[in-house]
């Protein structure tokens, strides 16, 4: 058997942003925080530019577009608002994410299910454009499949309730949902998707996802952002490497 694909890790900077609104001005800067996690490591960089401005703003994106050296991912809502920046930005990869509770499934991703008709022409206007579109979805084999059929290139698997289970001490619902994850990358990529997987992953479970060999890629954020309160971004990016390559050393060659 040969290596499985290199796992890149795409280092989220929203929540250096929610620092900085705490007080306004330019402190701590998101961008110099994407340099510093490329510098330490990270493979790209991912934004989330909300339809409220919560963290990221518009002129953070125009400034991670212009000055990084890896790329960039956008997560955006699927509005004509966001879909314009988009195309305007030209990021390398745009993630459709869910902001209002309607347009996600129970676990929490997209639901490409019941939006079918308003994801297709944004899937085909950004991937026209160049951008690779991905979708965030549960690991779900409907949503999965509608995936495949809107012919966007990548999905994104929430690992979010995987995380929270976890977290809270529920073995079997952890058990479960960590089986749905890894049949929903098996699928996928049968179906001819580039798998991602990202939401709430810290070091352990970053390692156990790892561990799938058809994942190519993690989007961490709000833990790496934590994380660097005690041990500086650089570090955090680094422990965050080493711990993706445990993972990834674990599938059989
Ligand atoms: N991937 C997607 C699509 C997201 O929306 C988020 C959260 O913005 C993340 C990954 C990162 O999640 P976290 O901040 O919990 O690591």
């Amino acid at each position: 058997m040969s290596s499985p694909p290199h796992l890149r890790l795409g280092v989220n900077v929203d929540h250096v942003a929610t620092v900085r609104n705490a007080r306004g001005g330019h402190h701590p800067d998101p961008v110099q925080a994407a340099k510093l996690a490329i510098e330490a490591g990270a493979d790209g960089i991912t934004a989330h530019l909300r339809e409220d401005r919560r963290h990221i703003r518009d002129n953070d994106i125009a400034r991670l577009k212009a000055e990084i050296a890896k790329p960039l991912n956008l997560e955006m809502a699927a509005t004509d608002e966001m879909v314009a920046i988009a195309l305007r930005t030209r990021p390398h990869a745009a993630c459709l994410v869910p902001e209002r509770r309607e347009e996600r499934t129970t676990e929490g991703g997209l639901d490409a299910v019941g939006q079918h008709n308003l994801l297709a022409p944004i899937v085909a206007k950004l991937g026209g454009a160049g951008i690779r579109v991905s979708l965030f979805i549960a690991a779900d084999p409907g949503q999965i499949e509608v995936a495949a059929r809107l012919r966007s290139p990548v999905i994104e698997i929430h690992t979010g309730a995987w995380c929270d289970a976890l977290a809270n001490g529920q073995v079997a619902a952890a058990g479960a949902e960590f089986a749905r994850i890894r049949d929903g990358a098996k699928l996928a990529t049968n179906l001819g998707l580039e798998v991602h997987a990202g939401h709430g992953l810290n070091y352990e479970t970053a390692e156990a996802i790892a561990a799938l060999p058809e994942i190519v890629e993690l989007n961490i954020g709000h833990f790496l952002v934590g994380e660097a309160i005690f041990v500086g971004l650089d570090e955090a990016v680094m422990i965050m490497r080493a711990a993706m390559a445990r993972g990834r050393a674990k599938v059989p060659r």
